[in-house]
């Protein structure tokens, strides 16, 4: 999906300019070539050298080199990338970003480029959940600026909670996303020359125009007191990638997510909460819909009545947990009465053995018109992995698909909707293909 892509990347100052280093290499064994910019900070972290080592690259510093400017000017450098990447992304600039400053070679390429820009913020929890920076990231969005990131986790100055940077197969993954998705909306002023070499990303065929999609990702928690709770591995990338996916064809899509780590798509309305009873109720409020994509890995069970206050250890036994049943959101919605029903109703299955056979139970058990059948086994890596390995179950049919990134499988997915309903959107009379391997 890279292979020929070229990207520019921004690398700013902070520790996380080590991973950059691995970044590098990881879009180049893709097929990527890529060129680099630093700031003045990041070259007390990294070496430009490293840098150029491993992009193979002049790298780019001095806004005032003459040398530079004569080689490839900085408006040319930032308008013959396909996608820009900032990675890491301190607090400083981003806020430089938005406002607009062209202080340095940086920020200029970031300025005057008609490109679009992906950042993977890095910096102390403080400085991250600052009104500051958050009002910075909320004017990025708006910008049409993609995020990847950041992480929760234990930070070089000892705290922690969300800051850490994305890892860089996150953010690679995150990079192949873009590429499948609509021009975001600071390159949409920006009306390129007939023939320029500068034109951007080819949208994709907006054959979802006018479907309304729910899509429901991540894992959902289940409270067991004020501070605990029940949770799974589920990461929301699959399932985020699908909403990202059907909206690059244009429809507009609702993301109902559980809590996760991933900024929200961009063009999709995304509604978060936290327990499967919530994600009920996100769903159904906005039925009726064309489709709905059940990507969440829900649980099965509650705790039957959370604790008020926090539980404590008294001394003798533990305390026991009493569950209750979760709705099943996938079952109410595929069997809801038929003003209601959406066309297509497409379900997951996580399974360890028997995947296939298994699903097909599963698809006539909740009524649902296809089954994404997925291995979660031991060493799959599925659970919050960047690829996935998809068998497409239908009624008549089933469809083996190779493994493949999480965005491929959305994007394919995305494709066989659209196919569904360009061939008349009727369940059991739209497969031509049933039976054939993909
Ligand atoms: O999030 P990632 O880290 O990217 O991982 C992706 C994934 C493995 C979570 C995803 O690909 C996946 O398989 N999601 C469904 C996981 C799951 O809960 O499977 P299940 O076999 O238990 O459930 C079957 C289907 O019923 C699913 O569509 C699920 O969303 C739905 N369900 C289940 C229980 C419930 N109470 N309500 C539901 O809607």
């Amino acid at each position: 999906m890279l292979k020929g892509k070229r990207i520019l990347l921004v690398i700013s100052g902070g520790i996380a300019a080590y991973k950059a280093l691995e970044l590098i290499r990881r879009l180049r064994e893709r097929g990527a070539s890529v060129r680099c910019a630093m700031t003045k900070s990041a070259e007390q972290f990294v070496t430009p050298l490293s840098v150029a080592s491993l992009s193979g690259e002049k790298v780019a510093t001095d806004l005032f080199s003459l040398t530079d400017e004569a080689e490839m000017g900085h408006i040319e450098l930032s308008r013959d990338a396909d996608l820009l990447v900032v990675a890491p992304a301190t607090a400083n600039i981003l806020a430089r970003m938005a406002s607009g400053l062209a202080d340095d070679m940086a920020t200029t390429l970031l300025l005057a480029t008609d490109k679009p820009i992906l950042v993977a913020p890095a910096m102390n929890v403080r400085m991250w959940v600052h009104p500051a920076t958050q009002r910075n990231i909320g004017i990025l969005k708006q910008d049409g600026v993609a995020f990847v990131g950041p992480n929760d986790g234990e930070m070089a100055c000892g705290e922690f909670g969300p800051g850490r940077m994305a890892e860089p197969l996150e953010i690679v993954a995150a990079i192949e996303e873009q590429f499948g998705r609509p021009q975001p909306k600071h390159l949409t002023l920006v009306q390129p020359a007939a023939g320029s070499r500068t034109a951007s990303v080819a949208p994709l065929q907006q054959d979802l125009k006018g479907r309304r999609i729910i899509v429901t990702s991540g894992p959902t928690h289940e409270p067991i007191d004020p501070v605990r709770y029940i949770a799974n591995r589920s990461s929301g990338k699959q399932g985020h990638a699908i909403a990202a996916a059907l909206a690059a064809r244009g429809a507009e899509v609702t993301l109902v997510t559980g809590p996760v780590n991933l900024p929200d798509p961009s063009g999709v309305t995304t509604v978060h909460v936290e327990a499967a009873r919530d994600m009920f109720s996100a769903c159904f409020l906005r039925l009726p819909v064309d489709a709905v994509v059940c990507a969440a890995a829900v649980a099965d069970w509650r705790v039957a009545v959370e604790a008020p206050q926090k539980l404590k250890k008294s001394g003798d036994e533990p305390p026991s947990l009493r569950l209750a049943e979760n709705p099943d959101i996938l079952r109410a919605i595929a069997t809801t009465d038929a003003k209601r029903r959406p066309a297509l109703v497409v379900g997951f299955a996580a399974e360890t053995e028997h995947v296939v056979a298994y699903a097909q139970k599963k698809l006539v058990a909740k009524g649902c018109d296809w089954i994404v059948a997925n291995h979660v086994g031991e060493g799959s890596g599925t659970f919050g992995g960047d690829e996935n390995t998809v068998h497409l179950v239908r009624r008549d049919g089933v469809e083996d698909w190779p493994r493949m990134s999480k965005a491929d499988v959305a994007a394919r997915l995305a494709e066989r909707i659209a196919g569904f309903f360009s061939a008349g959107g009727k369940t059991g009379a739209r497969v031509k293909s049933a039976g054939k391997k993909a």
